[in-house]
């Protein structure tokens, strides 16, 4: 507890500092671009935003996250469903999925030195329906040996756990689609928590069958970044990019059913949050029961944890949504939908 409580504490700390020198993206990470974002950056970043404004309204980065790399508005809705072929009757879908060091940026002129599963945090969605056997061929392009782990069930020798996948060396995972579900994958070589935390994580969809009903879907990636190594994260987010949905809000449309697939990665803090303003959603668990656990406005999340939302906006406008963490909030986990008529 008192650990906790010191970490947070000092956390703060370094925000007010940050906030009253108006200290660049430089002091929060080691490797922060000399290159990118650094005019615009200038003056203000993640930290000193949050802690000038302690109202939902005011927190933002100033200046711009290049997104040629990786769009989060793109992200949101691209799923991965992999080389669809029909094999012995069933349908079989194959996979690829490199392993690599790449640097992203996390927040405007904030980049941290990412472990990504195809170049990207969080790695691609990949998605399949109950039944499907699924072959994901995994390559390792980077230095460090890792693996890709899965929820679901499977086989021991595929659960990439014993089997290290060293560098430059490549191995397929072959295993059925179940159960239906919101699950997620990631490296799981140790020491485990420093292979999640540098990125090596994505969310693994399965659809029921039957299907599900009609809606815009998407996915929410809640995670953060210890860009200064002090094995705690300066940058929170939902899908990478510090106040991204602030900038660049999800359009929906009034009165469509949304459907968004939750799944928190957090390292460092044990809890997450996520709450909707002005509306409420039925909350499905790991989305493995057709019927919801919960019609609420703030779901908790422990670490791993997931689960399905879904909703539909009945008035026009713009609403927020955020980490009800404050802390986290004001740190970049916070977006908005923008519900157009
Ligand atoms: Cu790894
Ligand atoms: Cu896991």
């Amino acid at each position: 507890m008192s650990e906790v409580k010191e970490r947070g504490f000092s956390r703060r700390n370094f925000l007010r500092a940050a906030g009253t020198l108006g200290i660049s993206g430089a002091l929060l990470g080691a490797s922060v671009s000399g290159v990118r974002g650094q005019e615009e950056n200038r003056g203000g970043d993640v930290s000193s935003a949050g802690a000038e404004h302690s109202s939902h309204g005011g927190n933002e980065t100033t200046g711009s996250v290049d997104t040629s790399q990786f769009d989060p508005s793109e992200f949101l809705r691209d799923f991965y469903w992999g080389e669809e072929r029909r094999e012995g009757g069933g349908t079989v879908r194959e996979y690829e999925i490199t392993a690599e060091e790449v640097e992203i940026e996390v927040a405007p002129g904030v980049v941290y030195p990412a472990w990504a599963y195809n170049g990207q945090v969080p790695g691609p969605t990949l998605r399949a329906t109950e039944g499907d056997r699924l072959r994901v061929v995994f390559k390792n392009n980077s230095e460090h040996p890792h693996t890709i782990h899965f929820h679901g069930f499977h086989p021991a020798n595929m659960d990439g756990v014993f089997e290290l996948v060293g560098a430059g060396q490549e191995f397929t995972y072959e295993f059925g689609a179940e159960p239906f579900g919101m699950h997620l994958y990631h490296c799981h070589t140790s020491p485990l928590r420093k292979h999640i935390e540098k990125g090596l994580y994505g969310a693994f969809i399965i659809d029921p069958e039957e299907g599900r009903e009609e809606a815009d879907e998407m996915v929410m990636v809640m995670n953060g970044f210890d860009t200064n190594f002090d094995a705690e994260n300066e940058v929170y987010a939902v899908n990478t990019v510090a106040f991204h949905y602030q900038k660049n809000p999800i359009e929906i449309k009034k009165g469509e059913l949304v459907r968004a697939y939750v799944v928190n990665v957090l390292e460092f803090d044990f809890i997450n949050s996520f709450h909707t303003h002005a509306n409420f959603f039925n909350y499905y668990p790991t989305g493995t029961k057709r019927e919801p656990s919960e019609f609420t406005d703030t779901k908790m999340f422990a670490q791993g944890e997931r689960g399905i939302m879904e909703f539909r906006y009945d008035f026009p406008g713009r609403f927020m949504f955020h980490a009800h963490v404050s802390e986290f909030a004001e740190l970049g986990w916070m977006g908005l939908f923008d519900v157009k008529e």
